[in-house]
């Protein structure tokens, strides 16, 4: 993909999972990166797998010297930044029965912190004619069993994407959102004792795919929307969900055939 070498990107919540996926697939274009979580163990073994283009920065996104910090940090070692990738997140949600102070957790980890790291990149960003990749979700659009919280920051961060991507258009950076469908990652893992096969079973029906997405699938997709392929794509979302927003509510059932005798 032309326009990534050389280029400089911090990726939220990128020591583990998808984001990591995404940090490892910058690098192996030529990308540098900082990778900016809040897990300090996964992220210092992550850069030094990664090699010298990669530096760990300890970052909360709730916490706005955190995110000055990792700014500051991107312009001192590399003295640029051209991409911002927002994946960092948190899954609590206890649906209707969350209480205000997990709808305000889950509000400032999934769309306060990308929205304030934007806001300090943004002077960097504009000399670079810069990209912002916001982690939207399949989740944003859809009420799903048990939540409340988590579909909700994803819908905010959508429509995020849409009043930043105007607002920052005067300076020529881009914002677009990335919605997978499911991926594997650390959850699924956990949940499914590993089990891929499994897990594929279950996601097929919603899937046209027939299985969940591969972490390198996403990550290729946030490297296309900031590459010099996309460069008339802004203000938008990017569906990476094997189909599933394509598919209604009969999912891939043969419904029809069902009704036969
Ligand atoms: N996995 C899926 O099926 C799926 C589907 C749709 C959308 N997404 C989105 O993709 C992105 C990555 O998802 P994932 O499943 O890899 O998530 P994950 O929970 O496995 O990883 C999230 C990362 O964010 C970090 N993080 C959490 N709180 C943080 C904070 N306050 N400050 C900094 N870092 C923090 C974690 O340490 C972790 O490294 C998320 O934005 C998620 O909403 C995932």
């Amino acid at each position: 993909m032309r326009g990534l070498k050389g280029k400089v990107a911090i990726i939220t919540g990128s020591a583990t999972s998808i984001g990591a996926s995404v940090a490892r697939s910058f690098v192996n274009i030529g990308t540098k990166v900082i990778i900016a979580d809040i897990a300090e163990q996964a992220g210092q073994e992550l850069s030094s797998a990664l090699g010298e283009n990669a530096v760990f920065i300890k970052t909360d996104v709730t916490s706005d010297a955190d995110l000055k910090a990792a700014v500051e940090g991107a312009i001192s070692h590399w003295g640029q930044i051209d991409f911002i990738i927002n994946t960092a997140c948190t899954y609590l949600d206890n649906g209707m029965d969350s209480t205000r102070e997990e709808f305000l957790t889950s509000i400032n980890v999934n769309a306060a912190g990308g929205f304030m790291l934007v806001q300090m990149a943004r002077p960097y960003l504009k000399k670079t004619k810069g990209a912002v990749v916001n982690f939207g979700s399949i989740s944003a659009k859809v009420a799903q069993p048990g939540r409340a919280l988590y579909p909700m920051t994803k819908g905010t961060v959508h429509q995020l994407t849409r009043s930043e991507a105007l607002l920052l258009a005067e300076d020529g950076i881009r914002v677009n959102t990335v919605s997978p469908g499911w991926t594997w990652c650390t959850i699924m893992d956990d949940v499914s004792g590993g089990n891929r096969e499994h897990t594929d079973k279950i996601a097929a029906p919603f899937h046209m795919t027939g299985r969940v997405a591969h972490q390198e699938e996403i990550a290729d997709a946030v490297l296309f929307l900031c590459s010099d392929h996309a460069t008339f794509i802004t203000g938008t979302d990017l569906p990476v969900d094997g189909g599933y927003s394509a598919l209604g509510p009969e999912q891939q059932i043969d419904s029809l055939g069902k009704l036969e005798n």
